[in-house]
């Protein structure tokens, strides 16, 4: 988990935002080990902006996996203690791969997260 909190950390510093100065890093893990980063990218016409979880996995999509095991996201505001939960949108994206048991941390740093499930984060999600 620690490694998966580092990845989206570094992940962060890539972080797009001159708009909310709200930078976020994520980084999700494969079953079979692998992890691929994201971070937040903003755009002037604002709802074109992408957020850091959909950047990662939809990269790790991309590259040909779909089996998912955890997330770690970091982020936020530099002197605010609240934790980064993701916003709706990314959830319902997660949950087109990721089943009840994914794991979601949310991260201040390394010292600083909690884990949840998306199933906790995200019941009754709509699938077709
Ligand atoms: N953001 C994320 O990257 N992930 C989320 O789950 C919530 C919001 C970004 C989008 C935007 O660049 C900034 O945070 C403020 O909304």
């Amino acid at each position: 988990m620690q490694k998966l909190i580092r990845s989206a950390l570094e992940a962060r510093k890539n972080s797009y935002s001159p708009y909310s100065g709200y930078s976020v890093g994520a980084a999700i893990l494969c079953k079979d080990g692998r992890i691929f980063t994201g971070c937040n990218i903003e755009n002037a016409s604002y709802g074109a902006t992408m957020c850091a979880e959909r950047t990662a996995l939809f990269t790790a999509v991309a590259a040909g996996h779909r089996d998912f095991e955890a997330i770690a996201i970091v982020g936020g505001k530099e002197n605010e203690a609240d934790l980064p939960y993701p916003c709706g949108i990314c959830r319902q994206v997660l949950s087109e791969f990721c089943g009840r048991d994914f794991k979601v941390i949310v991260a201040k740093s390394i010292n600083a997260f909690e884990e949840h499930t998306l199933g906790s984060l995200l019941p009754y999600s709509f699938s077709l």
